[in-house]
């Protein structure tokens, strides 16, 4: 479906990312009177052609739809003056209702973001437990010989390894507090891909058993990437958690980065279970899951399609029944500059 958008404000931003994710339409043009609204930055972004009159965007061969979200009367009736045979016009009350649909779809997105977060956190108890139980085991042996110390040297010693075994404990609480965090819609920002995904091998330690699996890290140095760092962490954080129950927490995790020529490709492998090709496409699938109840959500995949799309990235599967499965996402560098969008 070929469609236009009248309108680059909040509303026009928002229906551009959400054309932009479904693969069955396509935006031929935007139009707004205000050069500096902020679809219009937007629109470039994502290689979207830029009208400066109203109707040459309506001279777009085929078009089936014509989106007016500018809430302008006048505007509307010069649309039905001017609309193309075959195509229909989305404006006043129509577009109202999109809109609300969008955000609608947009919080529930968040939310079920949220939701999946703290279900896995439940599988973490197991191990932020144990991690806990170490140092502090360690402070009450510490303490109990610190109460018939009598040398002050042995005091000194004994009184920094307490401060040590605290800090460990406190930074567990920092890595899960920053991971539970709800986060919110666009604040994006270049994000250290490498760096997260060493994040996101601390968090997983909590939630699955790393000490039998080989880790091979892949880094190209100083990979990059534009979106949401809480969001890309939880990511990541899915990705390892997913390779590492395939495995049965034996094998080999292969964290790969790399930027080249524009794109930036980012690869989890495992050399796991596999996964069957008939389920391939059903996986992103929100609530599939073939894992016993507590183990899996099957929100996963889901959320981390949406955080993906969002990013205007893809994510995808490559699969091979008791060889294991990588799993890629790719990003286009959108700071790459020179590159303009605007029909001459
Ligand atoms: N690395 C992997 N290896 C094998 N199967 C996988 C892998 N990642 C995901 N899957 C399959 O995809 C399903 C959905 O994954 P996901 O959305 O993360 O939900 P969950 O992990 O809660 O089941 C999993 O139940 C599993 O069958
Ligand atoms: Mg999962």
């Amino acid at each position: 479906m070929r469609a236009v958008i009248i309108g680059a404000g909040r509303g026009g931003t928002a229906l551009l990312d959400v054309f932009h994710q479904i693969g069955t339409i396509e935006v031929v043009g935007i139009f707004d009177q205000n050069s500096s609204a902020p679809g219009l930055k937007r629109a470039q972004e994502l290689n979207v052609p830029i009208y400066d009159r109203v109707a040459d965007l309506l001279k777009s061969q085929g078009l089936h739809l014509v989106m007016d979200v500018t809430g302008d009367p006048s505007m509307e009736s010069v649309l039905r003056e001017q609309l193309p045979a075959g195509a229909d016009l989305v404006s006043g009350q129509a577009s109202r209702l999109l809109w609300t649909l969008v955000q609608h779809e947009s919080t529930w997105q968040t939310e079920l973001l949220h939701a999946e977060k703290l279900a896995g956190i439940g599988s973490f108890a197991a191990g932020i437990a144990h991690d806990m139980n170490n140092p502090l085991q360690l402070i009450l042996g510490l303490a109990e010989n610190l109460t018939d110390e009598t040398d002050l040297d042995a005091v000194h010693l004994q009184a920094q390894d307490i401060i040590d075994a605290v800090k460990r404990t406190t930074a567990i609480c920092r890595d899960l507090t920053s991971y539970s965090r709800r986060t919110s819609l666009r604040q994006d920002c270049l994000v250290g891909v490498n760096g997260k995904l060493d994040e996101a091998l601390k968090i997983a330690r909590y939630a699955v058993a790393l000490q039998d699996i080989d880790i091979r890290k892949l880094y190209q140095p100083d990979v990059v990437v534009k979106g949401n760092p809480d969001e890309l962490l939880h990511v990541f954080v899915n990705l390892i958690t997913n390779a590492v129950q395939a495995m049965e927490h034996r094998g080999t995790l292969t964290l790969e980065t790399s930027a080249m020529a524009g794109t930036i490709q980012v690869r989890v492998s495992d050399t796991g279970c596999g996964i069957p090709r008939e389920l391939q496409s059903l996986i992103f699938e929100p609530f599939f899951t073939t894992k016993p109840p507590g183990k899996g959500t099957g929100l996963g995949l889901y959320n981390i399609k949406n955080v993906i799309h969002r990013m205007n990235g893809s994510i995808g599967v490559d699969s091979h029944i008791g060889r294991g499965s990588t799993f890629t996402l790719t990003f286009h560098d959108e700071s790459g500059v020179g590159e303009s969008a605007t029909p001459s």
